[in-house]
């Protein structure tokens, strides 16, 4: 049997992708390897968000065709796939594929090409393709991420995602509820249902209210996570449906970009700064203790240290629990390559900085603040060092704890004791479980 191997960059989606990739492939009998050099294929599933993700995808790919074995197929599936697409070829005379987001269900075809010799790109956006039919193979069964939209119809003038994975579509409510239920009866109890805009979800029918009320009520799906929501789209509806739905964590991955409203509307964001921070007002109001995360970018064209010094105000009074921040990186094909007045790397470079370190210090006081505190975790494995569980709290926060592997899987009752800052160390409340 052919054996294949996917790395995966990028977002959560990518990690949807990878696993609907091994469906398709794994109905053609193809069975998956951990290592690259005893692939018969290997697909890199890539980024395109930023140059550095491109770089970097780049570098790894004069390691893999130095692995490829005679007769082996190498492929790039993705983002970056879709936006250089036959450049690809041209640039990396190893590889043999070049395959966007749409065009997974002719992976075997491609394959089959390639290993006749044809060198092949696959770039057609398809608005109709939902992968419906495709079971995907999961890493794991403790947690599973569900894909609920594909693509994009906003156009953040600095984002390349609208042209790398098309036009916005969302699968029906029907099938998104058929494939959770599933997964509850294998065993998953957490979802993590994924779209670019995932509140804008609309099957037509149903809204994005109707979707977590509905993966809610399934039975054994014990928490619901989404990401990421575009901030303007949470309806009252949604909003209600959040604080109404036990199943919804506490938490919102709620992407700002900027704090200052002038930056926000040259990046075509549909909100400005008063009007994120009603948002803000509005989950918290309806779901005490929910725990907001964010994404921004620094450096955008024509960024002053004003507009940057509303960004730091604005860390300060949402207090993020935490951020991903990102210097600016002009994405060819774009509005924003467009811009007048580049804010030069080295001021970029020193916003960053200030921005991580500001980011780092109000997570750690909010986080501080919480040690003491109860918490259910659900215990997702061993940490990567040492030998305590790791466990994931309702609110993101990650705990580690002892216990034994039995635990793995389940939930778990734990008190937090410390804090790096980020992360928590913790005791497990019920002492009894940990002698038995
Ligand atoms: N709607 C998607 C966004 C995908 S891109 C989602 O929220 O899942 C993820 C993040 O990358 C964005 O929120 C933004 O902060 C960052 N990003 C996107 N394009 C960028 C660019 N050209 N330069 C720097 N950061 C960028
Ligand atoms: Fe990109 Fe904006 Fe869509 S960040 S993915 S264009 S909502």
């Amino acid at each position: 049997m052919p054996r294949i191997y996917i790395e995966t960059y990028g977002c959560q989606m990518n990690v949807a992708d990878s696993e609907l990739m091994l469906g398709v492939l794994g109905r053609e009998g193809f069975v998956r390897t951990d290592d690259p050099a005893q692939a018969d294929v290997v697909l890199v599933n890539t980024c395109a968000v930023r140059d550095h993700a491109e770089q970097k995808v780049l570098s790894r790919m004069g390691e893999l065709k130095r692995l490829k074995r005679p007769g082996g197929v190498l492929g790039v599936v993705g983002c970056m796939a879709q936006r250089l697409g036959p450049r690809l070829l041209e640039r990396v005379p190893q590889v043999d594929l070049v395959v966007g987001p749409d065009g997974y269900r002719g992976l075997p075809e491609l394959i089959a090409r390639a290993r006749a010799g044809e060198r092949a790109t696959e770039v057609e956006f398809k608005s109709w393709e939902h992968y419906e039919d495709v079971p995907p193979v999961r890493g794991t069964q403790i947690s599973a991420f569900v894909t609920v939209q594909r693509g994009c119809d906003y156009r953040c003038t600095f984002c390349i995602v609208p042209m790398t994975r098309g036009p916005e579509r969302s699968r029906k409510l029907e099938d998104v509820v058929r494939e959770v239920t599933d997964l509850a009866s294998g065993g998953t109890t957490e979802v993590t249902l994924l779209g670019q805009t995932v509140n804008s979800y609309d099957d037509g029918t149903h809204d994005f209210a109707h979707l977590l009320r509905a993966v809610g009520r399934i039975a054994g799906v014990r928490r619901v996570r989404f990401t990421s929501p575009y901030p303007t789209d949470f309806t009252e509806r949604a909003v209600a449906a959040m604080a109404e739905t036990p199943a919804v964590c506490e938490h919102v991955h709620l992407p700002v970009q900027s704090g200052s409203s002038r930056v926000l509307k040259r990046m075509l964001r549909r909100y400005d700064r008063d009007r994120y921070l009603e948002v803000v007002a509005a989950l918290r109001n309806a779901v005490p203790g929910i725990a907001l995360t964010t994404d921004i970018i620094v450096g955008f064209p024509g960024e002053t240290e004003d507009d940057f010094r509303d960004t730091l105000a604005l860390v300060a009074l949402v207090a993020f629990d935490d951020a991903y921040t990102f210097k600016y990186s002009p994405r060819e094909g774009t509005p924003a390559t467009r811009l007048k007045d580049p804010v030069p790397d080295a001021v970029a470079g020193e916003r960053l900085e200030r921005l991580v370190a500001a980011v780092r210090d109000i997570a750690r006081r909010t986080n501080v603040a919480l040690v003491g505190s109860a918490h259910e975790v659900l215990v997702e494995g061993r940490a990567k060092r040492g030998d305590l569980l790791q466990g994931r709290t309702r609110t993101n926060k990650i705990a580690l704890f002892p216990g034994p592997d039995a635990w793995i899987g389940g939930y778990r009752d734990v008190r937090f004791t410390g804090t790096t800052g980020s992360t928590f160390t913790a005791v497990p409340l019920d002492e009894l479980a940990v002698v038995g």
